[in-house]
């Protein structure tokens, strides 16, 4: 299946049907926590219970204490004496109860929830390049951050609702049947309808918030896309432009925000206010009926007050249920997205008992490789390469050739379609991933800094270095000294765009994260080509030492750097037209000499 390359004004598509699969996985996911919910249900139907056995001590009061037609019985003050201190003992063990469940349940959702967004973290490390080709990083964002927010809310507030109203729904049921069945039968068939009423209102609202959802997530993205391109925005004087963009993406999460809010805050308290005059009505109307037509034994006014309040509590148990399955249905639209992430194979990963590349001599082979982005759109086809160990290979080509492609392919950043690219005779589809991307440097075209020091930048590609190793590889490739120029050395802070450095300084101290690795294959995508003349003879000394020994591709404009290779690759119509070195190259007159004399 083509995925779509999503962009921020088009909605994400999602096939998925509001069902109880992705809450049962969800539930699943919290199976390691078994024995603390265990333990919040039980303290749950604890609180319930000491919340609920207050009315019946009311119906004992009016019955049994308060004076029937003016007379006091006889122990009236230790009997209420009892009564106030049970029903004080009771609210404070409910209070207290309430607490207790509340801060495990807490604890349990956190912990939940840090396990989902550590997975989803871990998810997206290990998915290949081709997934965040097709979709904004701003919507992977709202998964990583929001949605899960919504989920430990879902474990901490919404799950342990329901399963609390749930039990209040039944033991009232019960109570009010053991004081009155008749009227417990009203009650339940009330309710049935009531449900229906509800369920089909939690439905509609789900399909509402998925739209919610969706429209939020595009604005994200939107704002994403546009800090990061902050500058073209400027300087094209986009801003208006772009102010009226988000505006209408504004608009239209408002729109569907609105919609939800509709359905969440008028459609729900409505149809628990009728529903909750309703059951007063049928309640009264049938103690009325009971009473006027004197069926079976009578009503007493205890329990009379007592069924309406364990009425009350039934009708609002219900409503929380449902209001808390609404909530749910939310939860649900999010969960689809997360576990939609973690569902997605890792197209570039290791096989089943991968090799290790020791000792890589540097060997690079390409069998009749073919390869496309897009499904029938062929970037290469039929390359047919060997580089021997300890070559220097400079790529070059029209732009939009296929030189980063090709490069990118000996890293396994992307997979070929057909044939082969072999390590040291070892296809890269055999070999594991980290032994690969271990032996190999690579430094693209556009270089990524880290917010940090730009000594912790260096020390990026091997974590246990010493200060003086990322020093010693720094001065290897002469970025030593305009480091030290600067006021804080090494130990200037850089932005995650690097725009505290030019853009030269900032290929340098890639060049030296690169160097720091010591990689046996090194790839420069113009990794060079910011850097001033004067620097660059320097460099090139480095590529002198730094590269002997080493096998490497260069792409690179500069023909100082070009003339140096070993062998030089030009790359266009899909495949490599030239091979060979320079003064060979010329004397054919061919692609490369036209280049050379441009
Ligand atoms: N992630 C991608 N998804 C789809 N198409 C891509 C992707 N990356 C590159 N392409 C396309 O593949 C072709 C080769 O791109 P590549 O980046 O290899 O060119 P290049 O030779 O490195 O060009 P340049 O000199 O401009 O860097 C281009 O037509 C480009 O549009
Ligand atoms: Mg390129």
């Amino acid at each position: 299946m083509q995925v779509s390359r999503n962009l921020y004004f088009e909605d994400e598509v999602s096939e998925e049907k509001f069902n109880a699969f992705m809450l049962k996985r969800l539930i699943k996911y919290a199976g390691e926590y078994k024995g603390t919910y265990i333990k919040v249900i039980i303290m749950l139907i604890v609180t319930s219970f000491l919340s609920l056995i207050p009315a019946t001590i009311n119906m004992y009061i009016i019955n049994n204490i308060l004076p029937q037609n003016g007379k006091v019985i006889d122990d009236v003050l230790t009997q209420s004496v009892i009564m106030l201190i049970l029903w004080i003992s009771l609210s404070l063990g409910a209070v207290f109860s309430n607490f207790i469940t509340s801060k495990l349940s807490i604890k349990m959702g956190n912990d939940i929830v840090c396990n989902l967004r550590k997975d989803l973290f871990d998810k997206l490390m290990e998915l290949s390049f081709d997934y965040y080709d097709n979709r904004p990083t701003g919507k992977i964002l709202v998964r990583v951050t929001n949605y899960t927010d919504e989920i430990s809310n879902f474990f901490i507030n919404d799950m342990t609702r329901v399963v609390e109203n749930v039990f209040i729904m039944i033991v009232t049921l019960v109570y009010i049947m053991f004081i009155e069945i008749r009227m417990a039968l009203v009650t339940f068939l009330v309710s049935i309808p009531v449900f229906f009423l509800m369920w089909f209102l939690a439905k509609k609202l789900h399909e509402k918030v998925r739209n919610d959802r969706n429209k939020n997530s595009n604005r994200t993205a939107f704002v994403a896309e546009d800090i990061n391109g902050l500058e073209v925005i400027k300087a094209f004087n986009r801003e208006r432009l772009n102010d009226e963009i988000f505006e209408e993406l504004s608009e239209k999460f408002l729109k569907a925000h609105a919609q939800t809010t509709v359905y969440r805050e008028i459609f729900f308290p409505l149809s628990h206010g009728v529903i909750r005059t309703l059951c007063t009505v049928i309640l009264y109307m049938t103690a009325l009926f009971i009473t006027t037509h004197n069926i079976g034994a009578g009503l007493t006014l205890g329990a009379l007050v007592t069924v309406t309040t364990y009425m009350q509590r039934f009708s609002n148990a219900v409503f929380v249920v449902c209001q808390r399955l609404q909530s749910i249905t939310n939860v649900t639209s999010n969960v689809e997205r997360i576990f939609e992430v973690l569902d997605t194979p890792a197209k570039i990963k290791n096989c089943e008992n991968p090799i290790e590349l020791t000792d890589v001599k540097g060997k690079i082979e390409f069998e009749d490789v073919t390869f496309s982005y897009v499904p029938e759109v062929n970037v290469l086809e039929n390359i047919n390469l060997t580089i021997e160990p300890g070559q220097m290979i400079a790529v070059v080509g029209p732009t939009g050739a296929g030189k980063t492609t090709i490069v990118s392919l000996i890293s396994r950043f992307y997979d070929v379609q057909s044939g082969k690219v072999m390590i040291d005779g070892v296809d890269v589809k055999e070999a594991s991933l980290e032994s690969i991307r271990k032996n190999i440097g690579v430094m693209m075209q556009d270089t990524f800094l880290f917010r940090g020091t730009i000594m912790d930048n260096i020390r990026f590609s091997k974590p246990d270095a010493t200060d003086e190793e990322c020093m010693e590889a720094a001065k290897k490739v002469h970025a030593h000294d305009f480091i030290m120029n600067r006021k804080d050395g090494y130990q200037t802070v850089i932005s995650s765009q690097g725009t505290e450095l030019s853009a030269g300084e900032k290929q340098l101290v890639s060049f030296a994260r690169l160097i720091l690795a010591d990689p046996k294959i090194i790839i420069l995508d113009e990794a060079t080509s910011n850097i001033d003349s004067e620097t660059e003879k320097l460099v090139q000394d480095v590529f002198n030492t730094v590269l002997k020994n080493r096998t490497s591709f260069i792409i690179a404009h500069r023909l100082s750097t070009i003339r140096n290779a070993d062998r030089i690759l030009y790359v266009d119509k899909k495949s490599v037209l030239e091979d060979g070195n320079h003064e060979e190259l010329v004397a054919k007159k061919g692609y490369y000499y036209r280049l050379v004399n441009h």
